[in-house]
């Protein structure tokens, strides 16, 4: 064997507990400590409160810091209390209650649509050094469900539809996150594609569709970004909740993937102590759930059974593991906050994102020559859409503005639309000096339409509101702004559209304007980042993280399943005894796009779909094979501006029939007329299938067919390579 092979080899062989960092000393520490632990000592790491006055009875120790989580530490024996804030798009302003703001990135969905991992790890790593700033020491950063439902209410708070770009994305974000000495926490484990009845529901899917879809965007994210804790999901997977699943939690993550950090609960997804034999390590705002379970009745339970005991030990040392891994022990680095600096980040991020779905006859960037600008609707005269729930993030200034939706109970004060302060009319004033701008609000669409018919040029924003615990009944843009756009489209052939949405909507209006763009929930910079794009000052380049559908009926479930059953209310209560089956086997692993390549369905718009200012050429595609195969694929920029372009390449055809699926993608600048080769490096696990007999990643014997273009549906660009059969390991 030569050299290369044998260290190819050796890494192959390699558990990945082996590593993971820091970990050989981080885990002999952990077992230290653990084995000086009192009993009393042994149940502190095991629950936590949820630290914030919502909940009424809750005491907030001194130490803690106002947020999604606290942990009592092991001062004795050096161990931190562990202090923790939501989430993936900033630190999570908790409605004000604790009065410090932060930099608010543009949702996951934004990110995902950059195609970014180096962007992602940076914007994450921002993130964390202001939560380490504000004492944190956990950010339940890591949202990497796949969307396996468009009207999911937390679609903003994930990646992607496709298990690839999420779990490269995801473990980008813990990467950065856990740069700053800030544990990341990937959530939410698994298969919780639905806010509806999110509690309830019980989700029924194949051990190989489940493999090759949403765990394996996890695994992809755990392997190679290494959290220090993953979060369980609310949902039940095959009749046990995530949280009590020794499925999920023992059998795949912690003996299948090797996981050595540790699992905490989502807060209130624990039914019972018998989670703790399933493999949950931590009880989360314990105060959400009936019980502090893993307090008194865990430590009465496991009095009598040692294999419980020894449960405990374990739970103790992964979760002690990943403090010494990630050095949450250790003084934290000094930060100073820039806020110029992370907002120039955020808006990066922003610009990186938007997407360019329609430009007849050039429309966009907006010529310097037109007179009278109207710009209507979508409050852009205030701000920027931002998604509700956990995650809600804001400046220090706090939101531009709050509209309350209503809503009951404890969690109500979740229930607002806010919007950050990024007004886009203003940062369109800016561009615009010589020209005479109208504004709109768009709540009298005759109006509104009669401001359009006197401009050259209309900017209409629309916007679809979404939040956590609620998804949306449907995908058209609620108050009658499709009428508004048709109306104003109408009026004015020249209407530029800009969507600030969670997800994908219809546009039932399309043809009639002259441009659309996807901004997405743009961040605290969403504003100026809009303009730069419609104004040129950047070239749109994000790409559809997600299919557009062109109506629900294409969805695998045109309904939502239990949307007539189950109580819509954020808690659910009176749920409990209802059961909802949410059958995954119809789509199995064939999300979003590779649902529409099997079924020969159009949608509106194809994953990976976005337009430029400029056009690219796909010349040339060749494929290196072996162990770590890659591709070379030739770009040209065929047109006159400089621009981005997300090379994506997928697997069409093979001998173990893999549909249609992404396997790699890179991003590429390009000046004007350059062309570049560049290498796009394959996921093995991507041609591989999951073998349900011999329970391991198998690569088939043969030919494979591989190919790249503009959009997953404009493939231009094949090639096929042969391949041997391999097991890959886990
Ligand atoms: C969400 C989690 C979040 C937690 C703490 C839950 O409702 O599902 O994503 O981290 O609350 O706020």
């Amino acid at each position: 064997m030569n050299k290369t092979a044998l260290l190819l080899a050796t890494a192959i062989a390699l558990s990945p507990s082996a590593s993971w960092g820091k970990e050989e000393s981080a885990d002999a520490r952990a077992r230290n400590t653990e084995a000086a632990m009192t009993a009393a000592e042994r149940e502190n790491l095991l629950h936590g409160i949820m630290a914030l006055p919502v909940i009424p009875g809750t005491i907030i120790p001194p130490d803690a810091v106002i947020g999604a989580g606290y942990v009592e530490g092991v001062s004795r024996l050096g161990v931190p209390s562990l202090k923790e804030s939501d989430a993936s798009l900033g630190v999570a302003w908790v409605s004000g209650m604790r009065k410090d703001g932060a930099t608010a990135l543009p949702s996951a969905t934004a990110m995902g649509a950059g195609f970014d991992p180096a962007l992602v790890r940076d914007a994450s790593a921002m993130i964390a050094a202001e939560a380490r700033a504000k004492g944190f020491n956990i950010l339940l950063a890591g949202g990497i469900n796949l969307m396996r439902d468009p009207r999911n209410g937390r679609t903003f708070e994930y990646f992607a539809e496709d298990p690839l770009l999420s779990g490269i994305l995801g473990a980008a974000a813990v990467e950065g996150v856990q740069s700053q000495r800030v544990i990341a926490t990937v959530k939410h484990f698994a298969l919780n594609a639905q806010e509806t009845g999110r509690q309830v529901i019980d989700v029924k899917i194949g051990e190989a569709a489940a493999r090759e879809s949403d765990l394996l965007a996890f695994e992809l994210a755990i392997e190679k970004g290494k959290p220090g804790s993953v979060m369980c999901a609310y949902n039940k997977v095959r009749g046990r909740h995530a949280c009590d699943s020794e499925y999920l939690l023992s059998d795949v993550l912690k003996r299948d993937w090797r996981y050595p950090g540790f699992v905490m609960s989502d807060w209130g997804a624990v039914p019972g102590v018998s989670a703790m034999a399933a493999g949950l390590d931590q009880q989360s705002g314990s105060q959400t759930d009936k019980q502090v379970w893993f307090g008194k009745p865990l430590i009465d339970a496991a009095s009598a059974d040692p294999a419980l005991q020894a449960r405990i030990s374990d739970a103790n040392r992964r979760i002690l593991r990943s403090i010494y891994a990630v050095g949450l022990d250790q003084p934290a680095p000094a930060v100073k906050i820039d806020q110029a600096a992370n907002n120039a980040l955020a808006q990066r991020v922003a610009e990186r994102g938007i997407v360019l779905l329609r430009n007849e006859r050039n429309a966009l960037p907006l010529a310097a020559k037109a007179k009278t600008i109207a710009v209507i609707g979508g409050y852009a005269d205030m701000g920027v859409m931002s998604g509700g729930g956990s995650s809600q993030v804001h400046g220090v200034d706090g939101p531009a503005a709050t509209i309350p939706m209503g809503g009951e109970g404890p969690f109500a004060f979740l229930h607002s639309i806010n919007l950050h302060r990024s007004p886009p009319l203003a940062a369109i004033r800016k561009r615009a000096a010589g020209a005479k701008i109208l504004y709109d609000d768009g709540h009298y669409i005759a109006e509104a339409a009669r401001t359009a018919a006197k401009a050259d040029v209309v900017i209409l924003f629309a916007s679809q509101w979404m939040m956590e615990g609620y998804d949306v009944p449907d995908l058209s843009l609620p108050d009658n702004q499709d009428a508004l756009i048709a109306a104003v489209a109408a009026a004015n052939p020249n209407t530029v559209v800009v969507l600030e949405t969670g997800g994908p909507v219809l546009m039932p209006w399309l043809d009639k304007t002259a441009a659309v763009i996807e901004a997405w929930y743009p961040g605290a910079q969403g504003g100026e980042a809009i303009a730069r794009v419609l104004f040129g000052e950047v070239n749109p380049s994000g790409k559809l993280p997600i299919s557009f559908p062109a109506s629900v009926e294409q969805l695998p479930r045109p309904a939502i399943p239990g949307w007539d059953e189950l109580d819509k209310s954020f808690e659910g209560t009176g749920n409990e005894a209802k059961k909802v089956t949410v059958d995954y086997d119809i789509e199995g692993a064939d999300i979003g796009y590779r649902w529409y390549a099997r079924k020969n369905i159009k949608p509106l718009f194809p994953f990976g779909y976005g337009l430029s200012y400029t056009s690219f050429a796909y010349e040339k595609i060749s494929l290196r094979g072996g162990n770590l195969p890659s591709a070379q694929v030739t770009v040209r920029n065929s047109g006159a501006v400089a621009g981005d372009e997300v090379v994506a390449l997928y697997a069409v055809a093979g001998p173990n029939d893999p549909g249609q699926r992404l396997v790699g993608f890179t991003r590429v600048s390009l000046k004007p007329g350059e062309t570049k080769r560049i290498d796009v490096a394959i996921e093995p696990k991507l041609l591989a299938r999951w073998d349900e007999a011999g329970h391991r990643w198998q690569i088939a014997a043969g030919r494979y067919e591989l190919a790249t273009g503009p959009s997953s549906d404009k493939l231009t660009a094949k090639a096929s390579l042969t391949l041997n059969a391999r097991t890959i390991a886990q």
